[in-house]
């Protein structure tokens, strides 16, 4: 019985070769940037995330150097494999930011609506390679199989049988080394830690725009390039 499938979510995911050299500077310097961030806001069972704590532009400090250009030449693969002509397009580093999340810590559902697309990379991970310290999960909130919507909803038993054409979430284990990258917008979020140990990760988000001199026909789908604007005059001061 041919049945085909279609429309695949593209993530991609690479092991640095020289995570081990990097883990322990990558590491402290994360921990000083927390211990110098603002008064923690996260709920206590959320992970700290320097974006909600004004580090958020790990990409501008030296000490990410080698990560960041990792993460540069990485995303341009991945572009790359979706087909675009990078020609006509520059990408920008728009914010990135570490992750700490302590034992039982979690990072709830979002999306990063101001960016393109993210990447993630796993600095330290207790149990590496297992579920232990909190999957990376990604929800399908399309759910084209869903015939009949809400029938996979956790209130139903009506799915009898979970399987590659009705599941709902990919997860992926944390894997210490590992960079993933992925659209932006699709909806993610973090399960618990379970382990005793710190899970300790760095988030970026990229943004695309038309590279200069592509205008044409380019700017309705693709932002133009930000020396393009114009910032409002003084409206801020008074
Ligand atoms: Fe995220």
């Amino acid at each position: 019985m041919p049945l085909d499938t279609w429309f695949p979510l593209a993530v991609y995911y690479h092991d640095l070769s020289d995570s081990a050299l990097h883990k322990a500077a990558l590491t402290k310097a994360i921990l000083d940037l927390e211990a110098s961030g603002s008064e923690p806001r996260n709920f206590p069972e959320m992970a700290w995330t320097g974006d909600l704590h004004g580090v958020e532009r790990i990409h501008t400090d030296p000490r990410f150097s080698w990560l960041v250009s990792q993460v540069e030449s990485h995303v341009i693969n991945y572009l790359t494999e979706l087909g675009l002509d990078l020609s006509q397009v520059d990408c920008y580093i728009q914010r990135a930011w570490p992750v700490v999340s302590r034992p039982q810590q979690e990072v709830g559902p979002h999306s990063h609506n101001t960016a393109h697309v993210s990447a993630v990379y796993y600095v330290a991970v207790p149990e590496s390679g297992s579920d232990a310290a909190g999957c990376l999960t990604f929800f399908d909130d399309a759910r084209p199989n869903e015939v009949s919507p809400g029938l996979g909803s956790e209130n139903t038993d009506i799915v009898a049988t979970w399987n590659y054409l009705n599941q709902d979430q990919a997860l992926y284990l944390p894997t210490e080394g590992r960079l993933i990258i992925f659209p932006a917008k699709q909806r993610h979020g973090v399960t618990p830690n379970h382990t005793e140990d710190l899970r300790i990760s760095l988030s970026f988000d990229i943004v695309l725009t038309a590279a200069p001199g592509h205008a044409a026909g380019a700017y309705e789908f693709l932002m133009p390039p930000p020396t393009h604007w114009r910032r409002f005059g003084n409206h801020r001061s008074s």
